[in-house]
């Protein structure tokens, strides 16, 4: 069946088509139309959720046409509408949400409201099209820093996550100290690759103990501090080495909590999900730690981990399989409650 997900939640408009029939194993993109709003928040340093609202609204009906169109069907050839409903920015959701239930009522089509998060996670089964639950999952985004046993397609449980900011945040702010665009964090990705390694070393955003959480304020502010110095020396900003230093430590602690979490739950199977995923230094250390210990290792293509509508609609799918329908009733939530 086609199935089309829409995703606002934040600052990419997207629709996207999948033709998915998991009795056959058929999990096809047919369509994945992304309209970036990064340029207009560039000039910002960081998304101004008004504009992002309105600019929701003035593409979500062009590039829900698109998606469509590049798939070669209409609307009424859908099996079900699939969109963001929770957790984001309220006003940007509202947009996809509306939108949704209009096409879906208009059409007489099935309604699924999906969780962002969750949808992060179902970008891995349009990846590895033999991936199935259960699994360890970890999602590392603008807005999350979670681990979650996943024991069904639908069934999501946290066992450990950030105290306080998303390690996207923690990305993006120094990047933007440092001078980079916004989003900060993949422009730190490339740049790090120019730094020397132990030039400069940072406080482990990894809580000490045996839980899977993390605190990125202390590793945030040492950063900052270092900043900050160089600028009252009036010292040229060495950032290949801050970057390369601030990244080392936080994969460093990233992979150590992988890995206590793989011994605790025994989860011969992993996924790493969510926009962050996509820097490459951490995908070659989750990577070679999977392979020690002989763990299938699951990360959605790079262009899959950003916001996307094709991870909305294989989330949706899914609960659509369990029997959930909204109503016309269906409403936004910015809150992470699953
Ligand atoms: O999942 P996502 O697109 O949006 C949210 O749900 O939050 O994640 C966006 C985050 C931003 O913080 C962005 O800087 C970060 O993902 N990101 C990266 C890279 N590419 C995107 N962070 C580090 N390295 C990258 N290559
Ligand atoms: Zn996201």
């Amino acid at each position: 069946m086609y199935v089309l997900g829409l995703e606002s939640s934040c600052d990419e408009t997207s629709a996207a088509v999948l033709s998915m029939d998991e009795a056959s194993g058929v999990r096809d993109i047919k369509s994945n139309i992304v309209a970036s709003q990064i340029d207009i928040h560039a000039q910002y340093g960081g998304v101004v959720p008004e504009i992002a609202s309105r600019a929701h609204i003035e593409s979500v009906t062009q590039v829900t046409k698109k998606a469509l169109d590049t798939a070669g069907i209409t609307a009424r050839d859908l099996g079900c509408v699939a969109v963001t409903s929770h957790p984001g920015l309220i006003g940007a959701l509202l947009v996809g949400v509306n939108f949704g239930k209009s096409l879906a009522f208009a059409n007489q089509i099935p309604l699924v409201g999906v969780d962002h998060i969750k949808a992060h996670v179902a970008a891995a089964y349009l990846t590895d099209p033999e991936l199935k639950p259960p699994f360890l999952a970890l999602v590392v985004s603008g807005g999350h820093t979670s681990f979650y046993l996943v024991s069904d397609f639908t069934k999501f449980e946290e066992i450990g996550s950030t105290r306080d900011d998303a390690i996207g945040e923690a990305f993006d702010k120094i990047a933007r100290v440092m001078g980079m665009p916004y989003p900060g964090g993949a422009a730190l990705d490339r740049i790090a690759y120019e730094g020397r390694p132990g030039a400069f070393t940072f406080p482990s955003p990894a809580l000490t103990g045996d839980n899977l959480d993390f605190s990125f304020s202390g590793i945030k502010t040492a950063a900052l501090n270092i900043i900050n110095g160089y600028a009252q020396r009036e010292e040229e900003l060495p950032v290949a080495d801050i970057a390369r230093g601030y990244l080392e430590s936080i994969v460093t602690a990233v992979t150590k909590k992988i890995r206590l979490a793989l011994n605790q739950t025994g989860a011969n199977a992993f996924v790493m999900a969510g926009g962050v995923a996509a820097n490459s230094h951490l995908r070659e250390a989750v990577l070679k730690l999977c392979k020690n210990k002989k763990v299938s290792c699951h990360i959605p293509s790079q262009g899959l981990c950003g916001d996307n509508g094709a991870m909305v609609a294989a989330a949706g799918y899914y609960d659509f399989l369990t029997g959930v329908r909204a109503g016309t009733d269906l409403n936004a939530s910015a809150s992470d409650d699953m």
